[in-house]
């Protein structure tokens, strides 16, 4: 946790938003609540809601709050353990004293929040990250929407990381660089992924809250997000390991590298290879405020279509390419996101919101569509850089059978690609006055030859 003057500092910048964007009455938040998995007591790991976290701090279930836009007043709405709680869990501060602890004077029982809400003030709140609170906000409030304006002053404060919240960040992609190294050392012909997940996620367990997301480690990466580990390791295949560990303060790192089984890259398996490491790196090269991250991602679309080209994958003008939306169908995703306390941060609160600035229209097109941060970039963002290639059989073949390609892709030369799986490789990005710095204070081998001499056990 951060101090309570940091706490109350961004309560005050948020009440002065909502007044400086007209609106009165009161904000609403809601923390989680325990989420059972078979049965009441026997719950999914705890995780707090990061809106909350953000605001209160307080890594606690069952919490609300009340802020009054007019007037500035806040309380905090909990119940004291009792003696049956005592029994199973110990004793525990008092909600007055946890609600002190981050500056927030007054507190009520829980059951008071209903009637605070009673009068036909407005009640300004987020859309709900967990279907439980969905239900508690019906409840409380039958019929109300979440609000724009609240939406709006949330996703401008958190996106902009402050500085505390930046060595947050370090902190947890230090964690996640360890976090690769053990699975890249770990990756050995003959063994179960799973057995180098468990290493992976074990450090997270043993150092920080655990993942930030679920692991994906595959030697099939043209499945963009597979979360299956029990494929053997074979020889000459590809492997995807994108994972992340969230610390203790629950900020994420994100990170993805991929892995030649064998130690050694084949040369087809380089080629492609090194198309996505220059990607990666024309992103960061050209990250800076100013540019909007829909720039980014379509230098990067230039840049890979650029390397297909010189294969022989796909011909023609490269523009016109980019603008038929060619690179879709190689990297059917975004260049990146926003990263913070949440992996793909606030997305919770609408990806739009989040990721595209006022005026900004997300597009339809396959990959470009899929773009989650597009915004102009400022100091303080956090992004990753994620590009990749992906050979999907079932997508090259829509797409020689619907015209997509136009007479842009050589399918034939494709079809020499179909058992070739995937690439992708992540890094996470803070934009600075000056351009950008990648998060971390060591960043995992990217070069195929540093790469090779990196897997010593291979
Ligand atoms: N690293 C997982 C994702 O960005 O979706
Ligand atoms: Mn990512």
């Amino acid at each position: 946790m951060f101090s309570k003057e940091i706490y109350a500092r961004r309560r005050e910048t948020l009440l002065r938003k909502m007044r400086e964007a007209g609106q009165n009455g009161m904000v609403l938040f809601v923390g989680n609540v325990e989420a059972p998995a078979q049965y009441k007591d026997n719950c999914y790991k705890w995780r707090q809601d990061s809106s909350w976290l953000y605001f209160f701090g307080i890594d606690e279930p069952h919490y609300a709050a009340l802020l009054d836009i007019n007037t500035g007043a806040e309380c905090i709405y909990a119940d004291d353990v009792d003696i049956d709680d005592i029994i199973w869990m110990g004793p525990q501060p008092s909600v007055q004293s946890r609600a002190e602890g981050v500056g927030v004077a007054k507190s009520a029982p829980y059951a008071a929040l209903e009637e605070a809400l009673k009068g036909g003030r407005p009640v300004h709140f987020l859309p709900p990250s967990r279907y439980y609170n969905t239900m508690e906000l019906a409840r409380l409030m039958p019929g109300a929407e979440p609000s724009l304006p609240l939406i709006k002053a949330v996703v401008s404060m958190r996106l902009i990381k402050e500085d505390i919240e930046i060595a947050a960040l370090d902190a947890a992609c230090d964690l996640g660089y360890e976090m690769h190294s053990i699975g890249r050392d770990n990756i050995k012909l003959g063994i179960i992924e799973q057995d180098i997940v468990g290493k992976m996620e074990g450090f997270c367990l043993e150092k920080g809250w655990g993942v930030s997301f679920p692991t994906i480690l595959t030697q099939h990466g043209e499945t963009l997000h597979n979360h299956l580990h029990d494929k053997i390791i074979e020889p000459g295949k590809l492997m995807v390991i994108d994972a992340g560990c969230e610390s203790n303060e629950h900020y994420a790192s994100d990170f993805t590298r991929t892995y030649p089984t064998s130690g050694k890259f084949s040369t087809k398996q380089r080629e492609i290879y090194q198309i996505v490491a220059d990607c990666n790196e024309l992103a960061y090269s050209i990250t800076q405020p100013g540019i909007t991250y829909r720039e980014v991602h379509l230098a990067v679309a230039r840049k890979m279509l650029e390397g297909l080209s010189a294969l022989g994958l796909v011909k023609g003008d490269l523009d016109e390419m980019v603008a038929a939306g060619i690179a879709g169908l190689f990297q059917p995703h975004g260049l990146g996101h926003n990263m913070g306390l949440d992996v793909h941060d606030m997305e919770d609160l609408g990806e739009n919101y989040v990721g595209y600035d006022e005026g900004q229209v997300r597009a339809k097109q396959l990959g470009l569509g899929s773009l989650r941060m597009a915004r102009k970039l400022v100091p303080g963002h956090v992004i990753t850089d994620e590009p990749g290639i992906y050979f999907i059989p079932a997508l090259i073949e829509k797409f020689k059978k619907e015209g997509l390609g136009g007479d842009f892709v050589n399918y034939a030369a494709l079809e020499g690609y179909y058992d070739f799986g995937g690439i992708r490789l992540e890094d996470d990005v803070l934009v600075t006055a000056e351009g950008a710095r990648r998060l971390g204070h060591h960043r995992l081998p990217i070069a195929p030859d540093d790469v090779e001499a990196a897997m010593k056990s291979c």
